[in-house]
């Protein structure tokens, strides 16, 4: 059984995200499988998750949340890992403090046991934002680029490749 690589994406840095992931758990041996929240099997028919969204207005995309509580019981009974897309930690400040989490993460906490909630820097360009959004992009001193740090996401996805082989257990059977 494989392991479920989950995303949702709107312009395609958080997808690209779940393919470097996916790309080094089958470098490490495992078995991936990348797929679109709007579109992935049920999780039942996988043995572990990685999953991550967009945050889009301090709040994940509706397919990913949709997906996750549709999934909360076999996801419960595995081991699981989520990551959110966001510029929180570009803009810094006060955004950064308050963002740690979007809502539906702390909501899931409990039931699903997650190992882990990654916050990433994602990429943003202007013409993502709507001309309102812009204006208070601006005022929050908000940056536009690509700020995905592509060695804290190959060092996430090799400690989870690590858990999921058992590595630093004695000598437990790979998840
Ligand atoms: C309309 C819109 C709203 C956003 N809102 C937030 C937000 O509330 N918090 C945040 O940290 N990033 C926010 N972002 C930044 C994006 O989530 C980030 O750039 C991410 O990399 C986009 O992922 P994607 O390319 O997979 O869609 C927003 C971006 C857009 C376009």
């Amino acid at each position: 059984m494989s392991v479920l690589v989950g995303y949702a994406s709107e312009h395609g840095s958080t997808r690209e995200i779940a393919e470097r992931i996916a790309g080094r758990l089958r470098e490490r041996g495992h078995t991936a499988d990348v797929r679109s929240l709007a579109e992935a099997p049920g999780a039942g028919a996988y043995r572990a998750a990685v999953l991550g969204s967009a945050v889009h207005g301090g709040s994940w995309i509706p397919e990913a949340s949709r997906y996750l509580h549709a999934n909360a019981a076999p996801l419960g009974r595995m081991p699981v890992w989520l990551f959110s897309v966001g510029l929180a930690r570009v803009v810094g400040g006060w955004f950064e403090k308050h963002a740690q989490e979007p809502a539906e993460v702390a909501e899931l906490r409990d039931a699903l046991g997650f190992r882990e909630h990654r916050l990433l820097a994602g990429s943003l360009r202007p013409e993502h934002l709507p001309r309102f959004g812009r204006v208070v992009y601006r005022l929050m001193r908000g940056r536009y680029g690509d700020f995905r740090d592509w060695d804290e996401i190959d060092g996430w996805a090799d400690a989870i490749a690590a858990d999921l082989s058992g590595a630093g257990t004695s000598g437990a059977a790979p998840v």
